[in-house]
């Protein structure tokens, strides 16, 4: 689904702009765009990106401390 209308960002973009190593929102915003234009999408582009974050880390501990 659409996350993001303004820059066409998908949350499997965001997934797999997590899985690339994005773990903070300003990368997020740097990587896709996403959340860069009106902002109306943020707090659903936060809430994606901090369950695909959870989701790598339970998969990959190692990676929790990186
Ligand atoms: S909907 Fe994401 S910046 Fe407008």
């Amino acid at each position: 689904m659409y996350v993001c209308i303004c820059n066409a960002v998908t949350d499997r973009d965001i997934r797999r702009a997590v899985e690339a190593g994005v773990r903070g929102f300003a990368e997020l915003q740097a990587r896709t765009g996403c959340s860069t234009t009106c902002g109306c999408c943020e707090p659903l582009a936060r809430q994606v990106l901090s369950e695909a974050v959870a989701e790598v880390r339970m998969r990959l501990p190692a990676a929790a401390a990186a």
